[in-house]
C-alpha cells in the first residue's frame, strides 16, 4: 500500500527553486531516506510534506488524504508524525514529561495544552504515562526516564525526541536528520530503533546528510540536488549513481 504520494511539489524562495517539482511514494513498512548535500531542499520538502510549509506546485496524500493547506495538527491526528533538525524538547521536563507530551497530543486536550499541563482527565493522563514508559524501553533509553531534556546527552535527546513521536501512535515518522551530532555509537543504536520501529509495522521516512547511517538502514532512498530529483531507489544502486557521485564530490570540492 502507499502511505505517502508526493506529487509534482514545487516550493520557491523569492527567486530560489528549493524544491523543483518533486515527486515520490513512500510505501508501508518501508524505511526511506531522503538524502543530498546541504541545501538541496530535503528541510522544505519535508516541511511541505509535514504541512510546517505550503507548497507553491503539487500534492501530497497521506493514505489517501490531501494533506496540502491542512494544518500539522491535521497530519498528526491522520498518524502523521515528525521530528525537528534542531531537537524541540521541553528542557525543564524529564524525558518521560517528554514523551508523555506527544502521547496527550493524540487527545482532544493537543499538543500545547499536555506541555503547558493543562488539565486532562486523570485517565488520559494515566495512559500516556504508561505509553511514555513503553516507548522508553521500546527506544531503549528507560535509565534516563527521570532526567531533566536540558541534562540529556545528544543521541539519547534524539531518541526522546522519536520517542515522543511515536507516542502519537502514527503510522509514518518522519524524522529530520536524527544522526546530526550523533558520535559513532549513538548512530548504531540509532540504526537498531528505526529498525525496531519498522518492525513494529511503523513506515518511516528519514532525511539525512550522512551517508553511512542511510546506506546501512534504507529500504529505498530518494537524492535531491538543488531542489531536483536526481536519483530514486535500493541503497545499491544508489551508491553507484554517477549523478548521485557527482552531487556529494561537487559539495565536497564547495567546502574546500
Ligand atoms: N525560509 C527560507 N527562506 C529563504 N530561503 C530558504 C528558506 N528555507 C530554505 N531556504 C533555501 O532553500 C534551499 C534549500 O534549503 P533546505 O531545504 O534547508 O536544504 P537542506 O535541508 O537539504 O539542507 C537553500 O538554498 C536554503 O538557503
Ligand atoms: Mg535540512
Amino acid at each position: 500500500m502507499t502511505m505517502l504520494k508526493v506529487r509534482g511539489v514545487s516550493r520557491r524562495f523569492g527567486g530560489l527553486t528549493a524544491v523543483d517539482d518533486v515527486s515520490f511514494d513512500v510505501h508501508e513498512g518501508q524505511i526511506k531516506a531522503l538524502i543530498g548535500p546541504n541545501g538541496a531542499g530535503k528541510s522544505t520538502l519535508f516541511n511541505c510534506v509535514t504541512g510546517f510549509d505550503t507548497p507553491h506546485e503539487g500534492s501530497v496524500e497521506f493514505k489517501g488524504q490531501q494533506l496540502v493547506g491542512r494544518r500539522p495538527q491535521v497530519a498528526v491526528q491522520m498518524g502523521l508524525a515528525r521530528t525537528f533538525q534542531n531537537t524541540q524538547l521541553f528542557d525543564e521536563m524529564t524525558a518521560h514529561e517528554n514523551v508523555m507530551v506527544g502521547a496527550a497530543a493524540r487527545h482532544a486536550a493537543g499538543f500545547f495544552a499536555a506541555a503547558l499541563r493543562l488539565p486532562t482527565a486523570l485517565a488520559q493522563e494515566q495512559e500516556a504515562a504508561a505509553t511514555a514508559s513503553r516507548l522508553l524501553r521500546r527506544t531503549g533509553i528507560e535509565e534516563w526516564a527521570d532526567t531533566f531534556a536540558a541534562d540529556l546527552p545528544a543521541g539519547i535527546r534524539r531518541l526522546v525526541e522519536i520517542a515522543r513521536a511515536l507516542a502519537t501512535d502514527p503510522s509514518m515518522v518522519l524524522l529530520d536528520e536524527p544522526a546530526a551530532g550523533l558520535n559513532a555509537t549513538e548512530t548504531a543504536e540509532l540504526v537498531e530503533t528505526l529498525r525496531r520501529i519498522r518492525d513494529d509495522g511503523v513506515t518511516v521516512l528519514v532525511v539525512e546528510h550522512d551517508m553511512g547511517l542511510v546506506m546501512e538502514v534504507s529500504d529505498e532512498i530518494l537524492v535531491l540536488d538543488r531542489g531536483k530529483k536526481i536519483a530514486e531507489g535500493p541503497p545499491r544502486m544508489i551508491q553507484k549513481d554517477p549523478l548521485v557521485i557527482a552531487a556529494y564530490l561537487g559539495e565536497e570540492s564547495d567546502d574546500g
